[in-house]
C-alpha cells in the first residue's frame, strides 16, 4: 500500500492532510485577533481525556514578543543550556530514527541551499525559530505541569487541530520544539509560575510563497514500519 494514496476529489480531509507542510517563510500580512482565535477554537474542539482539555495557547504580541526573542537569542548565542520541562527524543536516539532526523534536516537544508558542513548557513537558519520565522502571529504553548504523558497527548491532537485549520484556511504554521529548550527563561521573561511547563511555539500566518525555505518536503515512512497485524 502506498503511504500517500492518491486524494479524492471528495475527500477534503485527506487534501488538508496531504498538503500541509511546516511553513517557516511568512508574509507580513497580518491576521487579526478574531481569526486566530476562531483557529483556536476550533483546535479545540479535539478530544482530550476525560474532555479535560490541558494546556493553554498564549498569543505573544508587541514588546513582549520581541523581548522573548531577543532574550531567546542571547541564551542560544552565549550556548546557555537549560533542562526541559518534558522528555522528547529516545536518549541515545535508535540509528532507524537518526535516518528519519538527518532526512528531514536534509529537506530542510537542502530547501535553504545550505550544506551539510555550513555551520554558519545553518546556525542563522536556526536562529529564525526563536524570531517564530518573523511569523504575523505567535503563540507559545503550555502545559499544565501535574499533567502526565496522556496531557501532552491531548494537547498534541489540539496542536494538529490547529494546524489542519489554519491549512484550511490557506493559512501555514509550524510548531517550534526548539522554544522547550529555554523553558526557565520563557516562564521568567513572561511572568509564569513554575506550574506552568513550556511545550513549544507556533508560528502562524499567510505562507511566503517565494520563500524557498516553504519548498521543504518531508516523506513519511512506509506502513510496514508502523502497522503491525495481529490475528
Ligand atoms: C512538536 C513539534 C515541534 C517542532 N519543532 C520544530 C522546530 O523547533 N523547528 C522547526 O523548524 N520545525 C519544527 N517542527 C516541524 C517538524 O520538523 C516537521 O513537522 C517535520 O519535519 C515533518 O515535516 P512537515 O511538518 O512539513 O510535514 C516541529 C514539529 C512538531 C510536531
Amino acid at each position: 500500500m502506498p503511504c500517500h494514496p492518491p486524494v479524492t476529489p471528495n475527500d477534503p480531509f485527506a487534501q488538508l492532510a496531504r498538503e500541509r507542510r511546516s511553513v517557516r517563510g511568512f508574509l507580513p500580512t497580518p491576521l487579526n485577533d478574531d481569526t486566530v482565535l476562531e483557529l483556536l477554537q476550533l483546535a479545540r474542539l479535539a478530544p482530550s481525556g476525560a474532555n479535560l482539555q490541558p494546556g493553554h495557547f498564549w498569543v505573544l504580541r508587541g514588546p513582549i514578543r520581541q523581548r522573548l526573542t531577543d532574550r531567546l537569542v542571547h541564551a542560544w548565542k552565549n550556548g546557555q543550556q537549560e533542562t526541559e520541562d518534558y522528555g522528547y527524543f529516545p536518549q541515545p536516539m535508535p540509528m532507524a530514527l537518526k535516518r528519519r532526523q538527518v532526512a528531514s534536516a536534509q529537506a530542510l537544508y537542502g530547501a535553504l541551499g545550505v550544506a551539510r558542513e555550513d555551520r554558519a548557513g545553518r546556525d542563522a537558519h536556526f536562529e529564525r525559530n526563536f524570531h517564530f520565522f518573523d511569523a504575523p502571529v505567535a503563540l507559545l504553548v503550555t502545559m499544565e505541569h501535574a499533567f502526565g504523558s496522556g496531557g501532552y497527548m491531548d494537547l498534541g491532537m489540539a496542536l494538529y487541530g490547529l494546524m489542519l485549520a489554519a491549512q484550511s484556511r490557506g493559512l501555514g504554521s509550524c510548531a517550534i520544539g526548539a522554544l522547550a529548550s529555554y523553558p526557565g527563561l520563557i516562564r521568567q521573561t513572561l511572568g509564569l509560575g513554575d506550574h506552568v511547563h513550556i511545550v513549544c511555539g507556533v508560528a502562524l500566518g499567510h505562507p511566503d510563497p517565494d520563500a524557498p525555505v516553504n519548498q521543504t518536503i518531508t516523506s513519511r515512512c512506509e506502513p510496514e514500519e508502523y502497522v503491525r497485524y495481529l490475528d
